[in-house]
């Protein structure tokens, strides 16, 4: 069973280890295929996200040493480019492997993801992108056939600041001849992350961070050894739970300079804030405020993966929230859930609209995707009485021991 079990309205405590950054090491990973050689990783979280990139890795001939949160991988000899369904099924992020296998081996068969629970999320930024790169791109019956000779730097544009497609054109540019110009690019800290990453290849881009980023095509000639960076959409989880409970917590490794539009928000909730250096610590209020309107946004905006443990939080503020989310089109599927427990969420399109209760009371919930699991976990430890929530394998996607974790900071949490 996949259950977890809360038995709320305990104060959270203590002090907390953020861990390493998920939606940063997976592009990490993928782009390990541009060396022929060996890539050091530190600081990797042990979620299930994870081990299906090393399970993709592998079945494309590299080879994988784990030990804790240490991975070291061996890509000298490939000897496949397709990445299964199955694979594809599980993680949609796979197909991020579409742009380093095209550079390193110049063909990558992969299928188009199916949409989850967040919304359609199709690939056309990413076929785009190569076709613009004159690599040829067949797709037929869900089935994506990319194969490229020799392919010239050029100039991308990307419709939309797609994270992922921002990633797959980074790592395609390298195997291109020249120099690539990719404008309208996502600004996230992943792709900051991926750049320096990328540079401990000796691979050199110009721009990360800003929507236009300069990549010269060139081999990888240095093995890299990165320590991935916290995981800013944790750290904020576990904020969030000890904003929720009344409690005072304090997390080390936390990515701050990555997150001031949600420390921003947490102040404007009532709650008092310290950011130094890798450590953060909140205190709560005896009760949180509401926030009249807030909204999703792509980076340096409000992060959409904080969108629903924020929703958590605000039922329980003290009066009306509005929440906006403009990045995914199916992303309030825990309001459902939410109220279940007691809550007063009233989803009209884009937006959720938030009566905030006194309080939430246990119930049987179900998690339909990795943030909104997390959600239900914020909530749970904030009810009264015990909350069970199934289908929890979606949080164990993005977190490596939340559980654990929120024991350790005085929670009743248990799997079942
Ligand atoms: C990354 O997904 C993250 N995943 C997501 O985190 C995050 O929510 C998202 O960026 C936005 O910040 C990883 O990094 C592994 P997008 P990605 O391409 O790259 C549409 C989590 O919980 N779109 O920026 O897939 C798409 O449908 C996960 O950790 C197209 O229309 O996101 C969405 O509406 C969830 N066509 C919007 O763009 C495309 O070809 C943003 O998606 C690609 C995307």
């Amino acid at each position: 069973m996949n259950d977890i079990q809360i038995l709320g309205s305990l104060p959270l405590y203590g002090e907390q280890r953020v861990q390493g950054s998920k939606n940063a090491v997976l592009p990490m990973m993928a782009a390990s295929l541009l060396h022929k050689g060996t890539t050091v990783l530190e600081n990797v979280p042990q979620i299930e996200d994870v081990s299906c990139m090393v399970r993709i890795l592998e079945k494309l001939g590299a080879s994988i040493q784990r030990d804790g949160h240490r991975m070291e991988i061996d890509a000298a000899n490939l000897d496949s480019c397709e990445i299964s369904l199955d694979y594809v099924r599980k993680m949609r992020s796979s197909i991020m492997v579409l742009g380093p296998l095209l550079a390193r081996l110049g063909q990558a068969v992969t299928y188009y993801p199916g949409g989850c629970s967040i919304g359609k999320r199709p690939v056309d930024y990413h076929v785009k992108l190569l076709r613009d790169l004159g690599i040829a791109v067949e797709e037929k019956d869900g089935r994506i056939e990319a194969r490229a000779g020799r392919y010239e730097g050029t100039q991308l544009w990307l419709a939309f600041p797609s994270v992922g497609a921002t990633e797959n054109a980074i790592m395609a540019a390298v195997g291109a001849q020249g120099e690539t110009v990719i404008r309208g690019c996502a600004r996230e800290p992943e792709i900051v992350e991926l750049c320096l990453f990328l540079a401990g290849m000796g691979i050199e881009t110009v721009g990360a961070g800003t929507d236009t980023i300069r990549v010269r095509g060139q081999e990888s000639g240095k093995s890299p050894v990165y320590r991935v960076c916290g995981d800013r959409i944790a750290a904020g989880t576990y904020l969030a739970a000890a904003a929720v409970t009344g409690g005072e917590i304090c997390l080390n490794d936390a990515p701050t300079a990555y997150m001031k539009t949600i420390l921003e928000v947490l102040c404007a909730c009532g709650c008092q804030v310290m950011a130094e250096g890798s450590r953060i610590s909140l205190k709560a209020p005896a009760r949180l405020r509401a926030v009249p309107y807030l909204e999703t946004a792509v980076y340096p905006g409000f992060p959409t993966d904080m969108q629903s443990i924020f929703l958590a939080l605000l039922c329980l503020a003290r009066g009306n929230s509005v929440i906006q989310e403009n990045i995914f089109e199916g992303r309030f599927e825990t309001a459902a859930e939410l109220n279940r427990m007691g809550a007063k969420v009233r989803v009209e399109g884009r937006k959720a609209h938030i009566t905030g209760v006194q309080s939430l009371k246990g119930a049987e919930v179900t998690a339909r995707d990795l943030r909104g699991g997390a959600a239900l976990v914020v909530a749970g430890l904030a009810a009264q009485g015990t909350t069970t929530i199934h289908d929890c394998e979606h949080v164990y996607r993005g977190y490596e021991e939340i559980v654990k974790d929120l024991q350790s900071l005085g929670a009743r949490i248990e799997k079942h």
